[in-house]
Order: C-alpha cells, then sequence, then structure tokens
C-alpha cells in the first residue's frame, strides 16, 4: 500500500479554523487555524502544549468554544454519528480507549460500523490476529496485559477498524523497540491520512510535515527535519539557561551569612 497523497484535493482533508478552545480553567486554543491536507503529519511539542487537545477536538470528543473544526467538511461532532468510520484515534492512555474485556472483542468492535454480526466480526478479528503472529492474544484478557501490550492492542483495533483518518497520540510511548520499528512500519505502509504525537522525533523528523505546538500555538509547521531540528535546539537552549541558573543557586540572600 502507498500512501494517499491526499494533496491534491481541493478541499482541505481537515480544516480548523479561528478555534477557542477552553478545557477547565485552562485556555488550551485561541485562534488556532490549521489546514491539515498531508498524508502524514507529526505533532510535536512540550507536555501540555495542545497535542492530545487537538486530537480531541478533531474526533469530536471536545467542542470548542468558539471556531469550526470540520472534517472532510463534516463538522467534527457530527463525524461520529453521520460517518463512523471516518476518524479513529489511537489513545495517550490506553486505558482510555479499550472498552472490552479480552482482545478479540475490542477488535470486533471496530467492525461494528461495517454492519457484520458479532459473530462474525469476532472470526475477522482473530483471523486478523493470527496474520499479525498474534493469534495467541485472542482470548486473553485485557487485564493481564503489560501496558505495552494493552497499546499494542490499541494500534491493532484501529488497524482492523481502518478509519479514513488516523489520529495516532503518542503511540511509541510504551512500545519496546521492535514494537516502535513495527507501528513506524504499519504507519508507513497505511493507505489512510495519519497524524502522529510524538515526543520520540525520529518516528516524525522524515514526515512531510511536522507541527510544532508550545502552548496552543504553532511554533513552527514545515517539513519533518527542519521542524524537528528547530524543537530541539529550543530544548537545548531552555536546557542550558536552566543549568545556569541552577549553578548559579538560589536567586538572593542565600549567601548572605557568609
Ligand atoms: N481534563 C482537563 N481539564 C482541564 N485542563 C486540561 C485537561 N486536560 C488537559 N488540560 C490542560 O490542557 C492543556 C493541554 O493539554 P494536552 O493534554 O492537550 O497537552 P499535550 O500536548 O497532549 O501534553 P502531553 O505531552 O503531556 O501529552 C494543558 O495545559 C493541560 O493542563
Ligand atoms: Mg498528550
Amino acid at each position: 500500500m502507498s500512501p494517499v497523497h491526499a494533496k491534491s484535493n481541493t478541499t482541505p482533508l481537515l480544516d480548523i479554523q479561528d478555534v477557542t478552545l477552553v478545557r477547565g480553567t485552562c485556555k488550551v486554543f485561541d485562534a488556532l487555524t490549521l489546514q491539515l491536507n498531508e498524508s502524514r503529519i507529526g505533532l510535536i511539542g512540550d507536555n501540555g502544549a495542545g497535542k492530545s487537545s487537538l486530537f480531541r477536538m478533531i474526533c469530536g470528543l471536545d467542542a470548542p468554544q468558539s471556531g469550526t473544526v470540520r472534517v472532510r467538511t463534516l463538522d467534527a461532532h457530527q463525524v461520529n454519528t453521520k460517518r463512523p468510520g471516518l476518524v479513529g484515534m489511537m489513545f495517550q492512555n490506553p486505558d482510555d480507549q479499550i472498552i472490552f474485556p479480552t482482545v478479540e472483542e475490542e477488535l470486533a468492535l471496530g467492525l461494528s460500523p461495517s454492519g457484520i454480526s458479532r459473530r462474525e466480526a469476532i472470526g475477522r478479528a482473530r483471523v486478523f490476529l493470527t496474520s499479525r503472529g498474534l493469534a495467541h492474544w485472542s482470548e486473553r484478557t485485557i487485564g493481564s496485559l503489560s501496558q505495552g501490550q494493552r497499546q499494542h492492542v490499541c494500534w491493532l483495533a484501529l488497524m482492523i477498524a481502518s478509519p479514513e483518518l488516523l489520529l495516532l497520540d503518542e503511540p511509541f510511548a510504551s512500545l519496546d523497540l521492535p514494537g516502535q520499528a513495527l507501528l513506524g512500519i504499519d504507519i508507513a505502509q497505511a493507505s489512510q491520512q495519519v497524524i502522529v504525537s510524538t515526543h520520540l522525533l525520529q518516528h516524525v523528523r522524515s514526515f512531510e510535515r511536522v507541527i510544532w505546538l508550545d502552548k496552543g500555538q504553532v511554533r513552527a509547521d514545515g517539513p519533518g527535519p527542519g521542524v524537528c531540528a528547530a524543537y530541539e535546539s529550543d530544548v537545548a537552549v531552555r536546557l542550558a539557561a536552566q543549568a545556569l541558573s541552577f549553578n548559579d543557586g538560589p536567586a538572593d540572600g542565600a549567601n548572605s551569612s557568609h
């Protein structure tokens, strides 16, 4: 499978216009505007920058206080009812995503929009697991899996559901090195539009587009190598400044007795 080169469409695949989003007492986005057409997009930035919040808005879990979020011309909050197979999200925390007690049931859930029976969905889930060398996981209870294995199940659930737009929120975070490599290959081979948030920059550095979010604002937006390098050098500058301030000791008063 080669990635879809979605740029040729005239209507933006994903259109975020002048969005304000408040979560609790925190204004996460203020007048955020983004058009996301590329088939592979990386999302990077510090903890709290707004990566998960952006995904939650795109898949309709959180509605903005003002502005619009449109996916393939549909308002994001209508996607789940009108086109349930359009957007799929892999949650940062697997336990926020997984609903069913066993692996095969969780995977079968992703096939429900296709209208097939539960029995057939379970059968397809088993075939899919076998094709991935994971037949022995079919009847495993989710609670018996490690954190990384649960994250792996979340990715498998998204793969079998095969939505048109994949939002992967820190999908590499708990995976071991072989798991990260395999997920990287799956992402490269996926035919859908994929947006990946990560702190592991090597997984998005080669993407055609990477967006660096900084306190809810777009700090840099462009080809992966340049944006990742800009973020890394900013981090290096901040760490150097922090080290200097640690070396200086407490700001004042600490040496007054000497
Ligand atoms: N449930 C919530 N209620 C209130 N504020 C929240 C909630 N979740 C996140 N926030 C705030 O929204 C802002 C953006 O958080 P978000 O989770 O989107 O960041 P992130 O970039 O995904 O961070 P991380 O790298 O840690 O996953 C932060 O200031 C955070 O404290
Ligand atoms: Mg997050």
